[in-house]
C-alpha cells in the first residue's frame, strides 16, 4: 500500500502548558490532530470551570488556523472538588473528562488526590453524569517499585473503585505494562486505555542501557518488552477499548538533561507517521484508523470527526526534531528508526 485515507485523528490524551510554550507547541498537535483531550496539569491546576473556559480561550486564540482544532477540556480532581462544579462542566459542555492524579505520581500532580474515599461523592455525581474519569494508574509510594506502580494502582486503588462505581466511565491513561492490558480486555465496555505513541517504541533498556537518555524518561516509565510487545499487540489489533493518546508532553532541555531530569517525552510532531510506520511494519495499516481516529471518540461518546488525512509512502525525516521557545530548546521525540510516511491533511 502506497497512500491510506483516513479520519483525521484525536489525541486523546495531550499536555499543551501555557503562555509561550503553548504558543510554540501547539502547531504541532494542529498539523495532525483534529481533536485532543487537554491534560490540566498547569501551575496552578486547571480546577474549576471557570479556568477551563480561560484555557480553553487561550488555546483557541493560539491556533494557527481557525477552527483546525478543538480542545477538549479535562478538570483536575482534588479532594476538595465539589459535584456542583462537575454539574456545572458538564452543563456547559465545558469539560469532557476529568483527570485523577494521585498526589506526588507525577509533573504538577501535587494537588491530586491522597485519600481515595474523600472522592467517593464525587465519583457518584460523575457515575450519573455520564462524565468519564481518566486516570494517571500509579501508586506514588516509595515502598513500591518504580516499575511495579501501575499494577499495584490497579490492584489497589482502580480496582475498588470500579467495584463501587461499576456504570463509572474510566480510562486507565498511558498504560505501560501486559497486566494492564490483560486488566482492561476483561474491563467490559465501560473501562477503555490510552495508548502512546513512545510506549510502542521504546522499553525501558532504551532508557538505561548504553547510556541514560533523559529525553526518553517519562511517567509512567516504559517497561520490559515484553510489555512493550503486549502494547503493540492490542494498539494494532484495532480493538474497541484501546485508543491512542500521545501524552505529548514538552520539556525544555535545560530540565530534561539534568542531574534530576523531568519526566516527559515530546510526541506531538511525529506521532501520527510513527504510528503509521509501526501498524505497516506488523502488517495492521487497516487498525489504524480505529487506533487513532475512530475508538477514542467511541468510547467518549463524541462523533467522528469531519475531516480526514491522507497518508503517503514519502518521507517524514524533514519534520522538526525540536521546538524552540523563548530561545530554549524542545526535543521532539526520536523514534530511532526511518520514517517512511508523510502526512497530507485533505479535507
Ligand atoms: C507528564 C507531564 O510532563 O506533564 N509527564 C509524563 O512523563 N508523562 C505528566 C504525566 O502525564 O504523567
Ligand atoms: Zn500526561
Amino acid at each position: 500500500m502506497n497512500s491510506l485515507q483516513i479520519i483525521k485523528p484525536d489525541d486523546w490524551h495531550l499536555h499543551l502548558r501555557d503562555g509561550e510554550i503553548l504558543k510554540a507547541v501547539l502547531p504541532e498537535s494542529e498539523r495532525h490532530f483534529a481533536r485532543a483531550l487537554i491534560m490540566p496539569n498547569l501551575i496552578p491546576p486547571v480546577t474549576t470551570v471557570k479556568q477551563a473556559s480561560k484555557y480553553r480561550e487561550s488555546i483557541i486564540k493560539a491556533l494557527t488556523e481557525k477552527d483546525s482544532f478543538q480542545p477538549l477540556m479535562t478538570l483536575y480532581l482534588t479532594e476538595d472538588t465539589k459535584p456542583s462544579e462537575l454539574k456545572l462542566g458538564v452543563q456547559t459542555g465545558i469539560i469532557t473528562a476529568v483527570k485523577l492524579y494521585p498526589a506526588g505520581a507525577t509533573t504538577n500532580s501535587q494537588s491530586g488526590v491522597k485519600d481515595y474515599k474523600k472522592i467517593y461523592p464525587i465519583l457518584e455525581t460523575m457515575t450519573d453524569l455520564g462524565l468519564p474519569l481518566c486516570v494517571h494508574g500509579e501508586v506514588n509510594n516509595d515502598s513500591i517499585d518504580i516499575f511495579d506502580r501501575e499494577l499495584v494502582f490497579i490492584e489497589t486503588v482502580l480496582d475498588p473503585i470500579r467495584q463501587r462505581f461499576p456504570k463509572l466511565k474510566i480510562i486507565i491513561e498511558h498504560i505501560t505494562t501486559k497486566s494492564a492490558v490483560d486488566y482492561v480486555n476483561e474491563g467490559g465496555k465501560n473501562l477503555g486505555a490510552t495508548i502512546t505513541t513512545h510506549h510502542l517504541v521504546i522499553n525501558r533498556n532504551n532508557i538505561l542501557a548504553g547510556g541514560i537518555r533523559p529525553h526518553y524518561y517519562c511517567l509512567p516509565v516504559a517497561k520490559r518488552e515484553p510489555d512493550r510487545l503486549a502494547l503493540l499487540e492490542t494498539a494494532t489489533s484495532g480493538k474497541e477499548n484501546f485508543f491512542l493518546g500521545t501524552d505529548s508532553a514538552p520539556h525544555f532541555d535545560t530540565q530534561k538533561e539534568s542531574a534530576c531530569g523531568c519526566a516527559g517525552c515530546f510526541t506531538a510532531t511525529n506521532s501520527i507517521p510513527i504510528l503509521t510506520q509501526i501498524f505497516e511494519d506488523n502488517s495492521a495499516l487497516e487498525n489504524l484508523e480505529n487506533f487513532v481516529s475512530k475508538n477514542g471518540a467511541i468510547f467518549y461518546g463524541l462523533k467522528q470527526n469531519k475531516s480526514y488525512i491522507t497518508l503517503k509512502k514519502g518521507n517524514s525525516n524533514n519534520l522538526p526534531q525540536n521546538i524552540i521557545c523563548d530561545k530554549k530548546n524542545i526535543t521532539v521525540f526520536d523514534p530511532g528508526f526511518e520514517l517512511n510516511w508523510e502526512v497530507q491533511t485533505t479535507f
